[in-house]
């Protein structure tokens, strides 16, 4: 039976599509995870440079920290995984892709609308002013960057224990209430309020798909869990819903 029969869903541009992407979307473009195997803490220069990074996050400690993660970013492209978002969010009327990754892989791969939940590593922002500052370059000329008001820049990612910019926050969770169907993407699904997101869709009657090698806490309310890489199995998914809808 065809993908969109089993969830019953009919597919055409109106359908209401959602997709929350983790860091495991971008592991096969050589982005490390954060947890488990394959993660940036198998590698010591990331913990070493992590454990001097800290509030107030404007330091040069913090930024030596994020140029190397920037520069790895920096020699990674998109995968497929990244090029079938982009793609579904032209054939969709209503298209909205939640991200928890800060590294700018969707928006290279061509997804036009964002909403990065944890900010963006290629952005400063200001303690003081609160200017928000496009900084795409790698290595940066001084650390940390400095403000037009002359101040260090912080690197404009959501910390733990930071809140979520309410704007983003309150467009993610407007689209997981109408959403009809919700894609989960690479995401342990253990930091909140993104892992609570496919729940809410479900509750307003989304059905979800979970794309993961390994299963999360989200896997026992999925309508469909596959078992597998993003790289390969979201094209195929993208590939055999569009199938469906011209069927
Ligand atoms: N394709 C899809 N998923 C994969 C792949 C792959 N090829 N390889 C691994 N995964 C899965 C892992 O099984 C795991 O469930 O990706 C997930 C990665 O989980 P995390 O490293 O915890 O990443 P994420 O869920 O994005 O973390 C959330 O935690 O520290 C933070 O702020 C950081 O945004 C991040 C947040």
């Amino acid at each position: 039976m065809r993908i969109a029969e089993e969830l019953g869903l009919r597919v055409s541009p109106r359908l209401r599509v959602v997709a929350l992407t983790g860091a495991g979307i971008s592991l096969e473009s050589g982005v490390p995870i954060f947890r488990g195997e394959g993660s940036m803490w198998e590698i010591p220069e990331a913990r070493r440079l992590a454990s001097r990074a800290g509030p107030p996050w404007n330091t040069r400690g913090t930024w030596e920290y994020y140029e190397w993660r920037r520069g790895l970013v920096s020699r990674c492209k998109p995968n497929p995984a990244h090029y079938a978002l982009a793609e579904m969010e032209e054939y969709f009327e209503d298209f909205c892709l939640i991200t928890q990754n800060v590294d700018g892989l969707h928006s290279r791969a061509g997804s036009r609308r964002v909403l990065e939940l944890h900010g963006s590593m290629w952005r400063g922002r200001c303690l003081e002013c609160g200017r928000v500052i496009e900084l795409p370059e790698t290595p940066l000329k001084a650390l940390p960057p400095l403000c037009a008001c002359g101040r260090p820049l912080r690197p404009d990612v959501v910390q733990f224990g930071e809140p979520i910019d309410p704007a983003v926050l309150s467009s993610a969770l407007a689209a997981c209430r109408s959403a009809e169907l919700f894609l989960v993407v690479g995401t342990s699904a253990v930091v909140y309020p993104a892992a609570q997101m496919p729940l809410i869709a479900i509750e307003s009657g989304a059905r979800a798909v979970e794309i993961n090698p390994n299963p999360t806490p989200l896997t026992p309310f999925m309508s469909l869990s596959i078992r597998g890489r993003a790289a390969e199995s979201l094209p195929r998914l993208w590939e055999e819903l569009l199938s469906s809808a011209s069927a």
